[in-house]
């Protein structure tokens, strides 16, 4: 008969002799399996007197401890070496240089509003803003544009559907920021209606507008910023003043020429359209147009509540992505919004 003793002892060697895991489970099956060697020698007690069925079987036990302590030993140094081997794999070398944090930018036009707003506040204008669906009354009614009144059809813009799949009657996509003004001037009008005078408005608001448009210079989405003075002595000196000292400021040139020619809009009296160029670069000599404006008209004063006999005022809308492509030198301003990573990351 085999020796119970010698048997652990092969078992532990075995153990000790192999790295991998599975195999150790393996080796265990010949030893503890139903017919491993522990197995065999306790079907062969059968044999043995009681006497010595008592002294074999203490050692036969005595051995199947010990082999399955030997086996819990050999399993834990081999988890212990895989957590050793995979906690080197996944070292970190801390001498390397960092892969940083991509960082976004503002969009130029987004650049251009912030500094349009900043230098208007600085002399005392409020930002004011308006919704992007406007009302049929706020984009073109109240601003002298009645229904099949022909200047609409400078402004064809994107109509929205009713709970019916027809075309909403009353709302749309601004088409420009006058609106905003309408909307100001009704709100301003209620706050102070219990007072017998009505405090300055002296407002810009920029925003989104929407026209069925697109060509170099035009854009279907652009922005535009309104502006609009009202008070008792406002007059065309005091806009041409304003506009020729923000456009001095904003491109922080001498090297650039704004002229003031004569227009037509529904809502202002006298109207004009400015145009800006500049004396050199890469748009060098190029008239650009870059806003309307004029007197507001008497009759938007009356839709909104406002007496036009004390109070007048002036009103300009200029483009903002225009503005862009001046003070950047782009020469195709829908370039601002093809969303191209090579162009944008130019202006972070
Ligand atoms: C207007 O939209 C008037 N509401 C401006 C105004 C306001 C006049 C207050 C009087 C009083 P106009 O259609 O010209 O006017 O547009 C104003 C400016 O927006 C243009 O000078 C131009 O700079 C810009 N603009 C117009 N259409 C586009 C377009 N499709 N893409 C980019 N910029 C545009
Ligand atoms: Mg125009």
């Amino acid at each position: 008969m085999l020796n119970p003793e010698q048997i652990a002892q092969d078992a532990a060697a075995a153990f000790a002799a192999t790295d991998d895991p599975d195999a150790l489970e393996q080796i265990k099956a010949r030893y503890l399996g139903k017919s491993g060697r522990i197995t065999e020698l306790l079907k062969g007690m059968a044999a043995l007197s009681s006497e010595e069925k008592k002294t074999t079987g203490a050692a036969i036990n005595r051995a199947k401890t010990a082999i399955e302590a030997a086996l819990e030993r050999r399993r834990e140094a081999l988890r212990e070496q895989a957590l050793a081997a995979r906690l080197a794999g996944e070292s970190l070398d801390v001498s390397l240089p960092g892969r940083g944090e991509p960082r976004g930018g503002l969009h130029p036009v987004t650049r251009t509003q912030e500094r349009v707003e900043a230098l208007f506040r600085s002399i005392g204008f409020e930002v004011a803003d308006g919704p992007e669906i406007e009302g049929d009354f706020q984009n073109f009614a109240a601003l002298n544009m009645p229904k099949d009144h022909p200047a609409r059809s400078m402004h064809d813009t994107f109509y929205l559907l009713d709970e019916n799949g027809r075309v909403a009657e009353d709302i749309l996509l601004r088409t420009h920021t006058s609106p905003i003004q309408v909307r100001y001037m009704q709100a301003h009008v209620a706050r102070h209606a219990r007072l017998g005078t009505m405090p300055e408005i002296r407002i810009i608001a920029p925003g989104r507008v929407y026209r069925v448009d697109s060509d170099a210079t035009h854009s279907p989405v652009f922005h535009q910023v309104e502006g609009l003075w009202i008070g008792e002595q406002v007059s065309f000196a005091d806009l041409k003043g304003v506009v020729a000292e923000f456009l001095r400021r904003f491109f922080e040139s001498d090297d650039l020429q704004v002229r003031f020619r004569p227009s037509f809009f529904p809502f202002t009296e006298p109207s004009a359209e400015i145009d800006v160029a500049f004396m050199s670069g890469v748009l060098e000599g190029r008239w650009l147009e870059i806003a309307g404006c004029g007197m507001v008209h008497p009759n938007v004063l009356r839709h909104v509540g406002i007496d036009p006999e004390k109070y007048l005022g002036f009103a300009f809308g200029m483009g903002l992505d225009r503005l862009t492509m001046l003070r950047y030198g782009v020469n195709d301003l829908r370039l601002f919004f093809d969303g191209d990573l090579r162009f944008l990351r130019q202006f972070v």
